[in-house]
């Protein structure tokens, strides 16, 4: 075994063991010698090497892997169009965030991307500019708005923003099993690459708990929550496409978001508004307190 492939000695297993095992690793990876693409060969190479190294390591026992299939087969069993188990997995293992680390390298002041979790959902209805994409969710009115630049501040007309957010309640619309479309929507930007919306006051939730990745999550002792926020994706041609969030400056659960999601840029002033004050489009609220919040969007250009 040439020394990469071999993870190194485990402390307390003969030399003579430790060398039956890496024959093993070794025999595995040749037989990925004829792959013909050379990417899926390091891919597979690579993903074989570290999951003999943690077999190794931590000297796994039958019965233990036998636990690990059951875990990954129900994992796969919840798994449908409307509910992604292992997405979530992904998320709350922080592989999510990492695979967006590092496709998403820092570029000058672009807006830094996040976790795009479970809940996105293709074909979601258009608003004008300042229309309301709560759709009758439950929660507190939140006017969103901003700009879509390039990070030398040209405006972006045309910017395609994809929003989607939990009511107050901590549901997205697809979790209540009904065909109900709601607290999300598409808009455009106007000439001068402005948007602007009514959402919701973002407010924290749990991410699903009753399938096998709750129960990991309980089995370690960790918390199923995500700091309060709004999801955006953002496109527009020539640009690299954004998946971000942003999330409610004071927030408790801002260091401990269990997706691992927050970046501080990221964070903003969500300002509350009483009852009574005027709104920026004139809408009538009543007696309804509502808040507001500006969001600045910067895009990294196509490839960077
Ligand atoms: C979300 O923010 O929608 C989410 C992200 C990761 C896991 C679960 C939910
Ligand atoms: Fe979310």
């Amino acid at each position: 075994m040439s020394p990469e492939n071999d993870p190194g000695t485990t402390s307390g297993v003969s030399p003579e063991q430790q060398a039956r095992e890496a024959e093993l690793l070794d025999r595995v990876l040749a037989s990925f010698d004829a792959t013909p693409d050379a990417r899926m060969k390091q891919i597979m190479r690579s993903a074989v090497r570290h999951l003999h190294a943690f077999l190794r390591d931590v000297r796994l026992s039958e019965q233990e892997w036998k636990q690990g299939i059951d875990f990954l087969t129900a994992v796969g069993h919840l798994t449908d169009e409307r509910r992604q188990e292992f997405v979530l997995l992904s998320d709350t293992l922080g592989v999510s965030m990492q695979t967006v680390a590092i496709n998403n390298g820092a570029y000058a002041e672009a807006t830094e991307a996040t976790v795009v979790g479970p809940f996105f959902m293709q074909d979601s209805p258009e608003v004008e500019l300042g229309g309301d994409i709560s759709f009758g969710a439950a929660g507190e009115p939140c006017w969103v708005g901003g700009t879509v630049t390039g990070v030398d501040g040209t405006a972006l007309p045309g910017a395609r923003i994809e929003v989607w957010q939990a009511d107050d309640q901590g549901f997205y619309d697809v979790q209540y099993g009904d065909d109900r479309v709601a607290a999300r929507a598409h808009l455009f930007t106007d000439e001068q690459g402005r948007y602007a919306f009514w959402g919701i006051t973002p407010t924290p939730y749990p991410i699903p708990q009753d399938g096998p990745v709750g129960r990991m999550l309980e089995t370690v002792g960790r918390s199923p929550m995500r700091a309060s926020h709004l999801h955006f994706m953002v496109t527009a041609a020539g640009f690299r496409r954004l998946v971000t969030h942003i999330f409610v400056r004071g927030d408790e659960l801002l260091g401990r978001d269990s997706v691992f999601g927050v970046k501080e840029s990221l964070v903003k002033d969500f300002l509350e508004q009483a009852a009574g004050t005027p709104t920026p489009d004139g809408r009538d609220l009543g007696a309804r307190t509502w808040s507001r919040v500006r969001f600045d969007i910067v895009l990294a250009p196509a490839g960077s």
